[in-house]
Order: C-alpha cells, then sequence, then structure tokens
C-alpha cells in the first residue's frame, strides 16, 4: 500500500498536490472565477462572529483560518483548542457560526465542544476528512477534505486540504458580507489553482531537505519562526518535529523572539526560519537577524528572491517557489513537513506510529 515510499507519512506528503486538487475541485469553479461552498441553508451573510475549535495540527489550520477570514471577510473570529474551550465558559451569541476542524471528526474533545456549541445556539460547520464521522453526522454544515485516508500519525496532507476548503469558506463569506469584488474573488480562485503545482515545485526540493537533515538530528531544541498567516505554520512545523523526531521543538511569532524566547538562543538550537516574500518579509528578516546576532543558527525556507536578500550566512537555505501570499501557509507545510521527515528518518524513530500518540483522540 505504501507503493514505492518507506513510509505511510512520506507517501502522504507527497500526495498533497493531488489531495489538495481534488478537494478545491468541490469548493471552486475555476472557469467562473468563482468560490462555491455547498452552504444549503446557512446563509453566510447573517454571520457576525465566528469560533473556531480544534486540536493539534487542525488547530494550527484553525489559526491560519482566522487570519484570513478577518483579512478578507472583516469577520471577528475567537479561536481556542476543544478542551480549553469546552470548558472555560465561552461567551456565544446565539446564531454565531461554529467552525469545528477535524482530520478524523471523532477527537472527543472537540466532538464535545461541538456539542456545546450547538447547546448554545451556534451554527455548527465542519470541515474534516472523514465524511462518515460522528462530526460530519452533527453538522449544519459539512465541508469535507478529499485528502483521502491518512494512515501516518503525524497528519499531513490532511492540514493542506484543511487549509484548501478554509481559503474558499473564507472568500465565501468575504462575498456574503458584501467584502469581495468580482476581481478580488477571481484572483483569489487563481491563487487556489496555483497552489498544486507550487506544492509539486516544494516537494522538488526532498532531496535538499533531506541533506541537510543531519544538521537538526543532533539538537536537543529547536526553534521555528514565522508571522501573519505562516504563524501557525511555526508551530505546525515545531509540533511535526516533537512528534516523530522527539527532538523538543516550539514555534513562536517572529516578532515574539525578543520577548523572552531569544535566551535560549546559542549555536546548539537550530532556528527554522519561515519567511516567504510578500509584506512581512522584512519584519521576519529582521528578528531573524537579532537571532544571527546572538549566535543563532539559521535554516532560513524562502522563496529564490527571499533567499537571494536574506539567505547569506544561515547554516542552510530551502528554496521554496514564489507564490502568493494566500498560498503561502499550504506550500510552507511541505518544508517543515519534509524535515520532521527526514530527521527522524536520521534517528531512526518510528515515523508512522511515533511513540505515546494515537492517530485518533477519542479520549479526553
Ligand atoms: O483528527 P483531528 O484532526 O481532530 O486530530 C487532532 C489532533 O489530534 C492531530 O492533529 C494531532 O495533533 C496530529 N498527530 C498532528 O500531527
Amino acid at each position: 500500500e505504501k507503493g514505492n515510499y518507506a513510509h505511510y507519512m512520506q507517501k502522504e506528503i507527497f500526495e498533497q498536490p493531488i489531495a489538495v486538487a481534488q478537494t478545491l475541485q468541490s469548493y471552486v469553479r475555476p472557469f467562473e472565477g468563482e468560490v462555491a461552498l455547498p452552504t444549503g441553508d446557512l446563509d453566510l451573510a447573517t454571520v457576525g462572529r465566528v469560533t473556531i475549535v480544534a486540536c493539534g495540527t487542525s488547530f494550527y489550520a484553525g489559526m491560519v483560518a482566522k487570519y484570513w477570514i478577518e483579512q478578507f471577510a472583516r469577520v471577528p473570529v475567537d479561536i481556542d483548542v476543544a478542551s480549553e474551550f469546552r470548558y472555560r465558559q465561552p461567551v456565544l451569541e446565539p446564531g454565531g457560526l461554529a467552525l469545528f476542524i477535524s482530520q478524523s471528526g471523532e477527537t472527543a474533545d472537540t466532538l464535545a465542544a461541538l456539542r456545546h456549541a450547538r447547546s448554545e445556539q451556534q451554527r455548527i460547520a465542519v470541515v474534516v476528512n472523514v465524511p462518515t464521522s460522528s462530526m460530519a453526522r452533527e453538522a449544519d454544515l459539512l465541508l469535507p477534505t478529499y485528502a483521502g485516508p491518512e494512515i501516518g500519525v503525524a497528519s499531513t496532507k490532511a492540514f493542506t486540504c484543511q487549509l484548501a476548503v478554509l481559503a474558499a469558506l473564507s472568500a465565501n463569506l468575504a462575498r456574503a458580507k458584501g467584502r469581495l469584488s468580482r476581481e478580488e474573488e477571481q484572483e483569489i480562485v487563481q491563487h487556489l489553482q496555483e497552489a498544486p503545482a507550487a506544492l509539486n515545485a516544494a516537494l522538488g526540493h526532498d532531496d535538499d531537505i533531506a541533506s541537510m537533515a543531519h544538521l537538526i538530528a543532533p539538537a536537543r531544541d529547536v526553534l521555528y519562526l514565522g508571522r501573519g498567516p505562516d504563524y501557525p505554520l511555526a508551530l505546525e512545523g515545531a509540533l511535526k518535529l516533537k512528534e516523530i523526531s522527539y527532538i523538543h521543538a516550539e514555534g513562536y511569532a517572529a516578532g515574539e523572539m525578543k520577548h523572552g524566547p531569544i535566551a535560549l538562543i546559542d549555536e546548539a538550537v537550530p532556528v527554522i526560519v519561515l519567511a516567504p516574500s510578500g509584506p512581512l518579509f522584512e519584519k521576519t528578516v529582521s528578528n531573524m537577524q537579532e537571532v544571527r546576532a546572538r549566535g543563532g543558527k539559521i535554516v532560513l525556507i524562502s522563496d529564490a528572491k527571499g533567499l537571494e536578500d536574506a539567505g547569506e550566512g544561515c547554516i542552510a537555505t530551502i528554496e521554496m517557489p514564489e507564490v502568493h501570499p494566500l498560498i503561502a501557509p499550504l506550500v510552507y507545510a511541505v518544508p517543515v513537513q519534509l524535515l520532521a521527515y527526514h530527521v527522524a528518518v536520521t534517528k531512526g524513530t518510528d515515523v508512522d506510529q511515533p511513540r505515546n500518540l494515537a492517530k485518533s483522540v477519542t479520549v479526553e
């Protein structure tokens, strides 16, 4: 079943261009230049607040969606991990949209949070990869990802497919709210349609990433930095590395470094910086320089332009295709997944079945 791949995780990483293309097929009409969600009776124009709840990697997809929904639709978004949300007595105005994101659709905390939101008169939208799951059955608005079965415990293709659906949802909400012109919608659709090819181009750097894994494998701690919608990718990169290589890793918003974590910097702590060209590039790079000035060893992930501007003096660089900032979070998922994968392989850990973890967390 793994075909030519050594692990399910590796296979699933490489399936992303197709998985994302398949998922987008259900949510965009490329010829019309329109996003098209099966919203049914749910009138998105009446949504005044969105509450996003999820766990783990799905939570990080939700964090990206918060940036998008607020930017495009100008609708306020709350976000929480399910285990906190369900016990913190959140204030929920009746009629709000509660959005649950889950690969399995069975995560106990997320399901309990969904039921709580229902009891508080929220309208329930779910993004799930298993269309027969409990969450799918309990949704008012079901937005499936079409990633196909994900076997590796570390979530990969489900994540990028979640992002594809969430980008389409953000645009659809923006349109319903009168915040999106025809041209803007066409552009979003065009950028989303570029995602599969860009994912392919990112995967083309697999060998480079494999050959630098030995730089990270001996580390005890690794930091990941990003800004804006790429900040959740820093968190996701750190989670992937922790899960399968058992190296302690943390993701930070790049601008937070000087508020504490920079104290950790020395040459034994590699710092992975995610900095696609775009409006936040300069800011992220200046945080990176602060780290370097303190002896930090940097791995910079950027496009050719970004690497030319800022790649000098890094211990390694990973080149990504130049993409629109909207799809950067999908594309930059690839190098952090591959890096975690190759570091784990270098260390000889069990990639598909890491210790202490289950694919689906159905107990609280
Ligand atoms: O099935 P779900 O998306 O609800 O699962 C949530 C988390 O348990 C999951 O994302 C977990 O963090 C993964 N092992 C991440 O790789």
